[in-house]
């Protein structure tokens, strides 16, 4: 119809501009404010790379200092919100719980719903302190503990290890290797230019819905197996190939044939036609913390075996499919003592920082209208109405 083109899943629509991000799929580079994503792994720290994404710049020992504390002021949530995680049921998939905690955040911090002016620095830092106490109340509510409340003087990555796997009568016992593993992994997913989720976030923001319920929908949009599900689904993969005797040809085949829908979970990118830089980080660490913090050898063996057979195939060849960020990071999070269904919450802890990056590069920007695709209409043409008693 007219000059609408017809872009499936917006493979080819640049739908803003952004200063955020960089990634040359070709090339397997990803950048954040121009830093490649290799040196920020191995320097940085998940909230200096967050302030970096956030505000474009490093931050100096002072700025970061002061950010830190800001942040670490709102971990602790209202008494309420415990009710209300207590609420759900024990079996509730953590994905759900984290959406429906945001949106219950939003109902206390930011109370005058419908006005559009509101303190956005101050939303930053209430998502970033409490997101990792949602998460936590999840996972509690889940194996039945008791919540915890959190510690303002550890850093961020300790602070939710212990609200997670901690209890209140005993000191929680922290492993370095972790800790770090698991501030390199936010790191990682800090940010990811015009992913399904980050846009499902710009999409909501841009009608003047406010941030947290804009989050909210970007967790639910992150929640599905071709998005951050694929973590999940690539540790359940690997089980079904195991539990099948660890033939992982058989399962490469069974992927090529076609005849169901079965794909090989964290493999495959919109943007790389090249390893995914974020997999070759992790798949370094995957096999640091495996090998010495008693994970699953025999999973991560597979994985390696599995990755080989693929990247020698030609289907996989042809069409350029090589291992995302997914495809390893289920092993470690399993190795830090993460059920399976808590992984795409930590991959939503690590996206947070971009997602509110980009709410607040389009809420600033002139340019900004709000979002609404085009469609090719190919219903009916018109019809007249026809009265029930002669239908059929
Ligand atoms: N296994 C088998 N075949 C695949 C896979 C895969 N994982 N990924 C793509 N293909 C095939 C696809 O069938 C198509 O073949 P053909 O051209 O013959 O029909 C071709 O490769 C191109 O794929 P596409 O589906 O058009 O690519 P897309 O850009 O629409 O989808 C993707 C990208 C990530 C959704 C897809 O590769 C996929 O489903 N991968 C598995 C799920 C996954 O690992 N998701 C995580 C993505 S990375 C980070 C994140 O967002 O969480």
């Amino acid at each position: 119809t007219g000059d609408t083109t017809l872009d499936v899943g917006f493979a080819n629509t640049a739908s803003c501009q952004s200063a955020i991000t960089f990634i040359d799929g070709d090339a397997g580079i990803l950048r954040y404010r121009g830093y490649p994503i290799e040196q920020l792994a191995e320097n940085s720290s998940f909230l200096e790379v967050s302030y970096l994404v956030l505000f474009g710049e490093l931050p100096t020992r002072d700025q970061l200092d002061a950010f830190s504390s800001d942040i670490a002021k709102h971990h602790l949530l209202d008494e309420r919100m415990r009710e209300m995680f207590r609420s759900l049921p024990r079996k509730s998939h953590p994905m759900p719980v984290l959406s429906a905690g945001l949106n219950a955040l939003s109902t206390f911090a930011y109370s005058k719903w419908g006005e559009g002016a509101y303190d956005l620095d101050r939303a930053t830092k209430v998502l970033l302190g409490s997101l990792p106490t949602l998460a936590a109340y999840g996972y509690k509510n889940s194996v039945g503990e008791p919540f915890l409340y959190p510690e303002r003087q550890l850093s961020y990555i300790e602070n939710f290890l212990r609200m997670s796997f901690g209890l209140p009568t005993h000191p929680y016992p922290f492993d370095d290797a972790i800790t770090r593993a698991l501030d390199v992994l936010l790191i990682l997913h800090a940010d990811h230019e015009q992913n399904c989720s980050t846009s499902t976030v710009r999409m909501v923001g841009s009608s003047g819905a406010n941030i947290y319920v804009s989050v909210a929908a970007g967790v639910s949009a992150l929640s599905g197996p071709l998005h951050g599900g694929a973590n999940q689904a690539v540790l359940e993969m690997l089980q079904g190939i195991r539990a099948e005797g660890g033939d992982v040809t058989s399962y490469v085949n069974k992927v090529k044939d076609r005849k169901d829908t079965t794909k090989l979970m964290g493999f495959g990118h919109r943007i790389y036609k090249n390893y995914d830089p974020r997999a070759a980080i992790v798949k370094k660490h995957a096999d640091q913390i495996l090998r010495t913090h008693g994970g699953n050898d025999e999973l991560l063996d597979l994985a390696l075996k599995l990755e080989e057979v693929a990247l020698s195939d030609s289907y996989f060849q042809e069409r350029k499919l090589y291992p995302n960020v997914d495809f390893y990071t289920g092993l470690i999070y399993q190795a830090m003592g993460f059920p399976q269904n808590m992984f795409t919450v930590l991959f939503a802890l690590g996206r947070l920082p971009g997602w509110i990056a980009h709410f607040r590069e389009q809420a600033s920007d002139p340019a900004t209208k709000i979002n609404r695709p085009r469609q090719i209409y190919v219903g009916e043409t018109e019809r007249s109405y026809v009265p029930m008693e002669q239908r059929g």
